[in-house]
């Protein structure tokens, strides 16, 4: 005898639930479906799957195989996974998969609204410390940042996203006549500036300003100075520091901080090294998560469940590592308004900015 067997129904007791239980089973294998997803998305970036498909052309496992120069039975499964996600279609007569116009835009190293890919690197990224978080839950303490297989490279990736390639158009603007400065030459630093992507940029645009990076840690600065030196800048400086005992005395115009004030071991301490080392008539441009402080506040934040994972898996536990305070990725733009003007910051402007869904802008002067 042969039966056909559809899906019309997911394999649960439907019949015996509530709405309200329903609605609930819905909402929880929607959440581990994204879970899932966003494994394969991440996927899809490392492997160029993504790249291959953004011109919207239609595809087989096949075709799709050989255009990324890819393992046939790996491609099929994750076009099936992408499709079943409802992120690239499939038509089953043709066995054709492609990925529609609204999609391409955010997916794929050609994306017209940025590539949103690389972010799903981070889920598997904090997968890979959650026996060490566990125990962090039973014991105290922290995971600290050498413990993070691929971080740097990730974080690299996604400041590319956020912050170097809108540095012209979105970021410099925020701060009327800067550009003439940085042209006629002024002293920049980057704290906590991770694979330096961001100044080497800005050093190759202002040949005349000089620049300086502080990070804690040893291989992002060695990759910093690595890429100053095959672009050929002497303007650039990168330094290995801690920034919590910040001690020089070499004044600033700008000061940044790119994601790099919430998971300081001691956040407080650094904004008052920053507010020290910028000029009275300077400015520091901090760029940081865009959460509130309050829970109740976030549940409408596209991305509030995404900002407390990370936080509770990497931003609060190498803070807490390293003995410090664990603000967390959420501390929230009320807090940080409180803080920076406790550091000394009078004039303190909020910015969103429409490239960057995922970060507030603080434009700070003495
Ligand atoms: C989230 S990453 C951001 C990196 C970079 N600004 C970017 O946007 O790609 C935070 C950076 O702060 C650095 N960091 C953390 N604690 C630090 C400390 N106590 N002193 C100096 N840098 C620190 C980390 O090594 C890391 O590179």
């Amino acid at each position: 005898m042969c039966t056909t067997m559809t899906h019309e129904a997911a394999a649960t007791p439907a019949d015996d639930l509530t709405p309200g239980q329903q609605a609930f089973s819905e909402h929880i294998f929607r959440t581990i479906n994204g879970g899932a997803a966003s494994l394969m998305i991440a996927i899809g970036h490392r492997t160029g799957l993504w790249d291959a498909l953004n011109d919207g052309e239609r595809v087989t496992s096949v075709s799709l195989a050989a255009k990324a120069q890819l393992d046939e039975r790996y491609v099929r499964e994750w076009l099936a996974a992408m499709a079943t996600a409802r992120i690239v279609e499939y038509a089953p007569e043709s066995g054709e998969y492609w990925l529609p116009a609204d999609h391409a835009v955010f997916l794929g190293k050609d994306a017209a609204l940025g590539d949103m890919s690389g972010m799903f690197q981070f889920i598997s990224v904090l997968g890979n410390v959650e026996s060490r978080i566990v125990d962090c839950f039973r014991t105290g303490g922290g995971v600290p940042y050498e413990a993070y297989d691929r971080f740097h490279e990730c974080m690299a990736q996604e400041s590319d996203v956020t912050v170097v390639e809108a540095l012209e158009d979105h970021i410099l603007p925020l701060m009327p006549g800067l550009t003439d400065r940085l042209e006629q030459g002024i002293a920049v630093a980057d704290i906590g500036c991770g694979s330096g992507r961001a100044l080497n940029r800005l050093a190759a645009l202002y040949p005349n300003s000089r620049f300086t990076g502080y990070d804690l840690c040893e291989d992002t600065v060695h990759l910093a100075r690595s890429e100053a030196e095959e672009l050929g800048l002497t303007n650039v400086a990168f330094v290995q520091q801690d920034a919590t005992l910040l001690d020089g005395e070499d004044l600033f115009d700008l000061i940044f901080t790119f994601d790099a004030v919430h998971d300081q071991a001691q956040p407080a301490e650094v904004l008052g090294h920053i507010r020290r080392l910028v000029k009275d008539d300077g400015i520091y441009l901090m760029q940081d998560i865009d959460a509130a402080t309050k829970v109740q506040d976030n549940f409408d934040n596209p991305l509030g469940t995404f900002v407390y994972t990370i936080s509770c898996m990497h931003c609060m536990t190498v803070s807490l590592a390293q003995g410090g305070v664990g603000l967390g990725a959420a501390w929230g733009a009320e807090l940080a308004e409180q803080m920076l003007g406790e550091a000394g910051f009078g004039d303190v402007s909020l910015h969103r900015l429409p490239h960057d869904m995922m970060n507030l802008y603080f434009v700070c002067r003495p």
